[in-house]
């Protein structure tokens, strides 16, 4: 069975990224690392390290994303927790074999080589769940 790491992150879906800097690193005072535009999801995303862990800001590109209708119905708040694990093949194996309702039945891979996967929250108590297997981790 897959390792579960650390929280590698804990996402925030906001309309508006430089916006929402203002408090989070203005304010609150995290330091940005970068935002990068990740077209597959069809967002952009701040990454702003707390520690081990980070907070995570993601702003839809366009209207038709799934962070833009969970905007549009909740409005801004807390997206996802991600959890960096060891193996995510055997993680998403294992979940799966378990009953888990995964969203990603393969992962995903990443600009920098992560390879990451969604959880749905119907399995999750409502929370929306990441599974991120950083590049240089067991490779698939
Ligand atoms: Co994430």
């Amino acid at each position: 069975m897959a390792k579960i790491k650390r929280v590698n992150h804990v996402a925030i879906a906001v309309k508006d990224i430089d916006a929402a800097l203002v408090f989070w690193r203005q304010k609150l005072g995290l330091e940005l690392d970068h935002i990068e535009e990740i077209a597959l999801e069809g967002v952009k995303i701040a990454f702003l390290p707390v520690g081990e862990s980070a907070i995570e800001l993601i702003e839809p590109l366009g209207d038709d994303s799934a962070v833009a209708r969970y905007l549009e119905k909740r409005g801004a708040g807390i997206h996802h927790l991600c959890f960096e694990v060891d193996d995510i093949e055997n993680a998403l194996a294992d979940l799966k074999a378990k009953g888990v309702q995964l969203i990603n039945q393969q992962p995903r891979r990443g600009k920098d080589g992560r390879l990451y996967a969604f959880i749905h929250p119907k399995s999750a108590s409502g929370v929306l769940v990441e599974l991120y297997q950083l590049a240089g981790d067991k490779e698939t």
